[in-house]
Order: structure tokens, then C-alpha cells, then sequence
């Protein structure tokens, strides 16, 4: 994978997945505009990437997010890919989580998503290239208990960004859709009020994530189911869906 001149916009870059794909991107010879709330995430992240621009953002702030990618083109050149990588996942039985609460993880994980999808692709489709990757989950395809709010939000990217794809296929711009099941880094370290469910839910490593990425993009695949599990649960959750309300019952005990 080359991705020499190119330049990336990647959020949530300062910790898990995000921080990842800026180190393997710019060893790849890519120039990399990493954002986040935590900048001191951000320049753990910088060590190890050669070109590497930290961008403190918060991303549900659109009128920062327009100011941030008009700055990186700027500065930087068009964006070439943007990966849009930032999520937090407080969960907890509905009830016992404030109104606050819930709506702020809409406005970051789905909010942040629109805001950064809207100051990034129209440059994007105009140019007629870059690659558009969202990361959902599996969580936004199956619901479970302890995780309500942020299912809510992950359905919302999932649908937003199938929708963005079938409005805009075939003008050169890619796109993915990531569904993961449970990764190793530590998001996993939100779910305080310990949902029984991720017991039986070894993570997997977040390579495994990013090369079914690159894979599905190659492949013009929008869905990025990274393995067994994920697409398991996606089919069941399809055709069968009380047996997976069934297995979040007799986890948590409800
Ligand atoms: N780790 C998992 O189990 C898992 C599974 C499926 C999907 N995902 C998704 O993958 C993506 C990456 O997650 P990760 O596991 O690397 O998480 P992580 O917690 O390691 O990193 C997320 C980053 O987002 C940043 N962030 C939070 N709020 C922000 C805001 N308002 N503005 C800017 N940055 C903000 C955080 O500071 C953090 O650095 C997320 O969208 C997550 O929902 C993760």
C-alpha cells in the first residue's frame, strides 16, 4: 500500500484504531492531519508518524471541523482520505443514563461523523478521488442491552453512510462503512457498568480492522465486516433476530 503525497484526515487519532491507521499510513508515505479532543494523545500519536500534523478538534463542533479542513488543505494540500474514527461508548441501561448523556454520544459519534462528512467529501467528489471510511460497529446493526445509546448512534452512521454511498457511487470517491465487533484498545474501558455480553466477546486486534479496510475498499466493498463474528452476528441479527435478543437476555441476566 502507497500512499505517498497523499493526505489524510483521520479523527479519534489520538488513541485505538485511529492512532493506529496515522502510524500505518504515514509509513506508508502519507501525510497525516490527526484530530482529537486529547492532545496528548495526539502527540504519543505523532512520535512514531513521520509527516504528522496534530489538530486539537473537538468534532462536534462544525464551525471548528470547517475551520480545521480548510487549514489542513491549506497547508497540507486536498484531503485524500478521511477516516472518521472518533467515539466514546459510556454505557448503561438506558434509564440510568442522563438525557446529556445519551444525546452527547449522538452528537459525537454520528454528529462528529456528519460534520466532518460534510466538510470533507464535496472537496472529495469535485476532485473525483479519496476514500470516505466511517467506523459504525456491529453495534449498529445489532442492539443489545447496555449499549443502547451507543447503538443509537452507530445506526445512525451506518444509515447515514449507505445512503451518502448510494447517492454518490460511481464519481471516484470510496467508501467503507466499519462494522467491528469488540477491538483491543480502550474504548473497551468506557463499558464501567460491565456488560456481561463482552464476556463472550474476546476482542480482536485492531490490524485485523484495518486490513479488511483496505481489503473492502480495494474490492469496492461498502460493509466492512472484519470477521467471523461480526458477520455472524450480522446474519443472525438479519434472519434471526430473537436469538440474539435471547443471548443479551441470559448475558445480563434481564
Ligand atoms: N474498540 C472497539 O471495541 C470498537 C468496536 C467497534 C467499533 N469501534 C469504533 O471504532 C472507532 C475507533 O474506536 P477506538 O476503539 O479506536 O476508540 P478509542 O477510545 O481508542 O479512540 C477514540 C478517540 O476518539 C476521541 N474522541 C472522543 N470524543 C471526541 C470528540 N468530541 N472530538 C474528537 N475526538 C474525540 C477520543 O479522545 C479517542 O482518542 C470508534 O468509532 C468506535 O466506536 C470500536
Amino acid at each position: 500500500m502507497s500512499f505517498q503525497a497523499k493526505v489524510v484526515l483521520i479523527t479519534g487519532a489520538g488513541s485505538g484504531m485511529g492512532r493506529l491507521a496515522a502510524q500505518r499510513l504515514s509509513a506508508a508515505g502519507a501525510t497525516v492531519a490527526g484530530a482529537d479532543v486529547n492532545e496528548e494523545g495526539l502527540r504519543e500519536t505523532g512520535r512514531e508518524c513521520e509527516r504528522f500534523r496534530a489538530v486539537a478538534l473537538d468534532v462536534t463542533d462544525a464551525r471548528a471541523v470547517e475551520t480545521a479542513v480548510a487549514d489542513i488543505e491549506n497547508d497540507l494540500g486536498p484531503i485524500d482520505r478521511v477516516m472518521n474514527a472518533a467515539a466514546i461508548m459510556p454505557t448503561g441501561l438506558i434509564l440510568d443514563q442522563d438525557a446529556g448523556l445519551i444525546n452527547r454520544i449522538m452528537d459525537i459519534n454520528y454528529g462528529g461523523t456528519v460534520n466532518v462528512t460534510m466538510a470533507t467529501l464535496p472537496g472529495m467528489l469535485a476532485r473525483g478521488k479519496g476514500d470516505l471510511v466511517n467506523f459504525a460497529s456491529i453495534a449498529g446493526w445489532v442492539p443489545s442491552m447496555h449499549f443502547g445509546a451507543y447503538n443509537a448512534s452507530k445506526f445512525a452512521v451506518v444509515a447515514f453512510t449507505e445512503v451518502l454511498y448510494h447517492e454518490n457511487r460511481n464519481r471516484g470517491v470510496r467508501f467503507a462503512c466499519v462494522c467491528p465487533p469488540p477491538v483491543a484498545t480502550p474504548l473497551l474501558d468506557q463499558a464501567k457498568s460491565n456488560p456481561k455480553i463482552l464476556e463472550g466477546l474476546p476482542p480482536i486486534a485492531p490490524e485485523q480492522v484495518l486490513d479488511t479496510i483496505e481489503r473492502n475498499l480495494d474490492a469496492g466493498k461498502l460493509m466492512v465486516f472484519p470477521d467471523r463474528t461480526s458477520r455472524l452476528t450480522y446474519s443472525l441479527r438479519r434472519f434471526v433476530p430473537g436469538l440474539t435478543w435471547w443471548g443479551s437476555h441470559k448475558a445480563e441476566g434481564i
